[in-house]
This record gives structure tokens, C-alpha cells and sequence, in this order.
């Protein structure tokens, strides 16, 4: 049988998506919080794991804050909540929550040699047909399943913050993966609500976060070598580029406006595009006197002073009025399916 690479599948059996009953979440922060509500809310029984009792109790308070989000936003009615809840339990022991799971879920803090050691203890922990997955933002699936004896059932399942309003999750392969593995994954988080993109390829960052790169280094670029100022870069990603991506992406848009255009068009352009390896002073300068972000009050922006959470639940209404819309916008990429 041959799937979605046109590779051989492997004959350890998968488990299919629809019995998968069981799940383990590892790492109860951000992502892992709401990973665990993406998963109960499909049926599933739920465990997270974090390092501490206080880390799994402010992992436990962040999922009863998700689900009175999605409650307040109109996204879940009131009386799921109980059952919900009633799906997930939590637990600092790994061999515990190991009992009976076919899904695992890392979410643990980007740093690779705990990844490889928390895929190295959850392949010795359950047997060869438990899919363990990977939301590792930078690393490649292949390097975090390194130490593992089973990396083909190891896969990437990269999700956006707001992870429970983004509708796309990323399913990417490793070096062993097998393509079941991948069928079975894209299933699952279909299953859970999520659209499913593949990357087909063992590379950091997959697809979405590589295309972000590309566009981040030049739009950092640009501030440097004072093209714009910040706010003009950031009007031109939004208005300029960001308002039709929804309706043509990247590849549909150079169909419309002629390939002969862009060939002709970027024999100029692309010679003078930004294409270092290593962050640019810009960028490294700001992390190393900690202005991070909006988390230190400071970035490319100054952020002091300003309400940022009341800012963040209004961008977080305006994503979701957006996201009703783009879906509906969606719905000709079956079109484009049958023209590829
Ligand atoms: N935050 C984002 O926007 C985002 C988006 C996509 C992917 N990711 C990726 O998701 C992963 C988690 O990110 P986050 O923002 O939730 O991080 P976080 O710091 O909020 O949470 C990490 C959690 O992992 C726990 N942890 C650490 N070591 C552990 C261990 N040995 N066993 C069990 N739990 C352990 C920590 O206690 C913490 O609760 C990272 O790989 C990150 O790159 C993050």
C-alpha cells in the first residue's frame, strides 16, 4: 500500500484515528494546556504531564481558562465543560499516565536534548504503536526522535497560538516516519476540529514557520537598512501582502498575475533580497539587551504602559471574526485540489 509520500507503509500497524481513546499531553504550559482541551473535547481521555504538582496545578487552571474562553467567545456550550474536565486527569509520573495511551502529545519547552530525552522515555514507556508526536517549533522531527529505537511512529504536529481558534495544524515527517503514521495523525487532529497541512519533508520548521522566516528576516532587513520605519513594514505585511493571502497564497498568486511577470519581475529583485544564516544584528542586538517583546515591555515596539492583555483579548475577538470569514474563503481549495 502507498500513502501520501507514495512511500511503502509500514506493516507495525497504526492505530486508527477513531480508536484512539487515550492521550497524554507532556508539558502543561501554554501549548500543552490547550492541547489538552483540543483533545478532550473529541472524546478522548486525557493526561497531563508536567515536572512538578505546581506546574500540573497551573497547567489544570489554564485549562479551565481555555474552556471559559471558548465559552465566552460562543465557541462551546456551557454543559460541555463538566464532561470535558471529567476526561482529564494530571500526574507528575510518566508511567503512570503510560497506561493504555496510543497518542502522545511532547509540548515541553523548546530545548533538544529534553525533547530527545522525553521521546527517549515515552518510546521505552509504551509499545511500538503509540504515535508519539512533537509540537516542536525549531527542532526537526528527526533530531528529536534521535534516541528513540521506534522514530517511525515519531511525527510533527506543529499547532498556531491561539492554538483553539487556529483552525491548521502542521503533521510533518521525520527520517523513519512512516506514512500510516502520518494517515493516522492527520486523522486524529481532524478528528479534534483542526485543518491538516503535511509537510512531507524532515526540516525545522516545517512549512509555515520556514515561509514566516523568510518573510521576518527580510521585514527585520528592511528596518536595518531604513527602507521604513517599523509601523510602515508592519502596514505593508498587513495591507499589502497579509489581506489577500487568505484568498491567493503564495503559488496561486503568481498564476494570476503571470509566472512570465514574477521571472521577469525578480531577476532584479531577488539578487538583493536578505539571506543570511544568522540573526541579524537587529534582531540579536534587542535579545541581548532583553528587549524581547511584549513580555519585556519592549522589542521592535515599546510596549510600556500599554494595557497588553486587554490588547491580546481584543486581537484574539478580531482573529476569530476573521477566522468564520477565511474559512468560508477556504472552501475553494478543493478546486485548487482538483487543478493541482
Ligand atoms: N508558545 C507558542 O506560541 C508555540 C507555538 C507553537 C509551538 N510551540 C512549541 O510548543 C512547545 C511548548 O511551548 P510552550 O509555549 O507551551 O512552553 P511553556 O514554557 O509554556 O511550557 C512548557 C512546559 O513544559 C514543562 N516541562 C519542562 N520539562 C518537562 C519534563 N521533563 N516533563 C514534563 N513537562 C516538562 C514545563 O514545566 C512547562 O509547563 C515548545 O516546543 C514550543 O516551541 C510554542
Amino acid at each position: 500500500m502507498s500513502g501520501l509520500d507514495g512511500k511503502q507503509t509500514s506493516s507495525s500497524a497504526a492505530i486508527a484515528a477513531n480508536n484512539i481513546s487515550k492521550a497524554v499531553v507532556v508539558g502543561g504550559g501554554l501549548m500543552g494546556a490547550g492541547l489538552v482541551v483540543i483533545i478532550a473535547r473529541a472524546g478522548c481521555h486525557v493526561y497531563m504531564v508536567d515536572i512538578n504538582e505546581a506546574m500540573l496545578e497551573r497547567g489544570m487552571q489554564r485549562v479551565r481558562e481555555n474552556l471559559d474562553m471558548l465559552v465566552s467567545l460562543g465557541k462551546l456550550p456551557k454543559e460541555e465543560v463538566e464532561p470535558i474536565l471529567a476526561r482529564v486527569k494530571a500526574t507528575t509520573s510518566a508511567s503512570q499516565a503510560a497506561d493504555g495511551v496510543q497518542f502522545v502529545m511532547e509540548a515541553v519547552s523548546e530545548n533538544l536534548p529534553l525533547k530527545q530525552a522525553i521521546f527517549e522515555e515515552w518510546d521505552r514507556l509504551t509499545p511500538p504503536t503509540t504515535i508519539l508526536a512533537t509540537n516542536s517549533t525549531g527542532f526537526s522531527v528527526g533530531d528529536v526522535a534521535q534516541k528513540t529505537r521506534h522514530p517511525e511512529r515519531v511525527v510533527g504536529s506543529h499547532f498556531f497560538t491561539p492554538h483553539l481558534i487556529v483552525p491548521l495544524v502542521e503533521i510533518g515527517y521525520g527520517l523513519a516516519t512512516t506514512d500510516e503514521v502520518v494517515e493516522t495523525t492527520v486523522a486524529f487532529w481532524r478528528r479534534c476540529g483542526k485543518d491538516t497541512v503535511v509537510c512531507r519533508k524532515n526540516q525545522p520548521g516545517f512549512l509555515v514557520n520556514r515561509l514566516q522566516a523568510a518573510l521576518a528576516r527580510e521585514a527585520m532587513s528592511l528596518l536595518a537598512n531604513g527602507a521604513a520605519s517599523a509601523v510602515d513594514i508592519e502596514k505593508a505585511t498587513r495591507m499589502g501582502l497579509g489581506l489577500r493571502l487568505p484568498l491567493w497564497g503564495m503559488l496561486e498568486q503568481r498564476d494570476w498575475s503571470g509566472l512570465d511577470v514574477h521571472c521577469a519581475g525578480m531577476a532584479s529583485v531577488y539578487p538583493t533580497l536578505e539571506t543570511s544564516k544568522v540573526p541579524l544584528p537587529v534582531l540579536a542586538e534587542r535579545v541581548a539587551r532583553g528587549q524581547i517583546g511584549v513580555k519585556a515591555g519592549k522589542g521592535f515596539f515599546d510596549w510600556t504602559g500599554k494595557d497588553v492583555e486587554a490588547i491580546r483579548q481584543k486581537k484574539q475577538w478580531q482573529l476569530l471574526q476573521l477566522i468564520d470569514t477565511v474559512e468560508h474563503l477556504m472552501a475553494d481549495m478543493e478546486e485548487l485540489e482538483e487543478a493541482e
